[in-house]
């Protein structure tokens, strides 16, 4: 049996998108397989966000070269946001890459395949469980419509495009008959979904939908964007049951002035009050951002005003970037990469401090507490698993718990996670 190995690095929707390759090779005779050294076909499943995630696809890029030299039977195929327009120019530089395909362009892939003489026409295609975890990732709106400055995501994965919400309900029935009782729903930006469908449904229409299914234990979405998350939806997380506590709601700068020029479409005003809101109406909430520091002409000032912003809102999870000016987007093309390196690094990781100081308060309150975990699997002789509001668990104790939803009583916490014993 051929086998093959898929490298992955970026966002959930990647992993999501990994899963779906993973699934195809699997229905059409392949195997996985734990190292690039052992496969017949490596794909390579790219992220570009930073120059940090691109440096890092060059680098494999280089390292497969090698490989493909002393192995020249095996088949490399690069995917994700690393895939531009230029697909004749890839080539050109990459030559040693048999097919690039562009993220989620799976006729694409299909039709490598069958250009290798390997004929998957009449194989039902379809996600599948591939790992033990409980947990599965269900991609509901493929790419982005806001065009943030710094960012370039939209130039690599398109304009927004929804699935219909009949097709992902399936899904999840599918996935649930499998075994799978956590579904997180994904996209650039969950709360535009369904806008470019015939009927308009919303997000909060299709929670509504997937929690009435049977056997489904927590639904989760991600990723948020605060100009778009609507009173309907913050009512929908409140009222549906298996809607788990948690919010991903990247602020990305806490001034006004450096939200313009990042033409994220809010103020901080704007996004202090949707966060009351939400916290009004579902007090357990955990929430999560993202921030960048070093924007184009970030001063002192204003970097201070996304510190004191984070000292406000006292979030569970801060995901911080450095700024990293990516070739095409508007605030690549208007401003200069004017933050050094040196103010950029520490602006994070005075973020990193403070945040490590909020976390361990927040976390603190779990102490002797007990609560309800799915565990995903085993590490290092423990359980680990996630609460409803997404706090990782780590716990000992307890029979088999794989896959289960089980109860543990906290006995230590750390910012990251916390850690107890199983009580039932
Ligand atoms: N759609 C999501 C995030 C997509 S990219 C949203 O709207 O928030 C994930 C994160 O990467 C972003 O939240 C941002 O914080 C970070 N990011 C994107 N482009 C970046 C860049 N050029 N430099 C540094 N960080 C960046
Ligand atoms: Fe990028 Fe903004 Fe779209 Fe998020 S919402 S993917 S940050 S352009
Ligand atoms: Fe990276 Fe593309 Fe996701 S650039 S973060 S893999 S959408």
């Amino acid at each position: 049996m051929p086998r093959y190995f898929i490298w992955t690095i970026g966002c959930q929707m990647n992993k999501a998108e990994s899963q779906w390759i993973a699934s195809y090779l699997d229905s059409i005779g392949y195997q996985a397989c734990a190292a690039f050294q052992e496969a017949n076909l490596v794909v390579l499943n790219t992220c570009v966000v930073r120059q940090s995630a691109e440096d890092k696809v060059l680098g494999t890029l280089g390292l497969l070269k090698g490989l493909k030299k002393e192995h020249p039977g095996l088949s490399l195929l690069v995917t994700g946001c690393f895939v531009d327009s230029n697909i004749e120019e890839l080539k050109r530089r990459f030559p040693h890459v048999d097919c690039f395909f562009k993220p989620g362009a799976y006729y694409e892939l299909i039709d490598w395949f069958q250009g290798q003489g390997i004929s998957t026409l009449g194989q039902e295609i379809n996600f599948s469980k591939s790992s033990p975890s409980p947990c599965a990732f269900v991609p509901i709106i493929q790419g982005c419509n806001n065009f943030c400055s710094y960012c370039i995501v939209p130039y690599r994965r398109g304009r927004e495009v929804s699935r219909p919400l009949e097709e992902i309900v399936c899904e999840v029935e599918a996935l649930v008959k499998q075994g799978i009782k956590e579904v997180t729903l994904l996209g650039q930006n969950v709360n535009s979904y369904g806008h470019d469908l015939p009927t308009n449904p919303d997000l909060a229409d299709l929670l509504t939908e997937l929690n009435s299914i049977d056997n489904i234990s927590r639904i989760r979405f991600l990723t948020n964007h605060p100009k778009d998350l609507s009173q309907k939806l913050i009512g929908a997380i409140a009222s549906l049951d298996k809607v788990c506590e948690h919010v991903e709601l990247p602020v990305q700068s806490g001034d006004d002035d450096v939200l313009r020029a990042m033409k994220r479409g809010y103020s901080v005003e704007r996004y202090r009050k949707l966060v009351l809101a939400i916290r009004h109406c579902i007090p357990q909430l955990s929430l999560s951002t993202d921030i960048i520091v070093g924007f184009p002409g970030e001063t002192e000032e204003q970097f201070g005003h996304t510190f004191s912003l984070l000292e406000e809102m006292r979030f569970d999870v801060v995901h911080v970037a450095v700024y990293s000016p990516r070739p095409g987007t508007i605030a690549w093309r208007k401003y200069k990469d004017s933050v050094s390196l040196e103010v950029k690094k520490q602006r994070f990781n005075k973020i990193e401090r403070l945040q490590t100081n909020i976390a361990t308060e927040i976390n603190s309150i779990y102490q002797g507490k007990i609560v309800e975990v799915l565990v995903e699997g085993k590490k290092k002789g423990k359980w680990y698993g996630r609460t409803r509001n997404d706090k990782l668990v780590f716990s000992q104790g307890g029979n088999d718990c794989s896959g289960q939803l089980i109860e543990v009583k906290i006995e230590k916490f750390s910012p990251w996670a916390l850690q107890g014993k199983v009580v039932n």
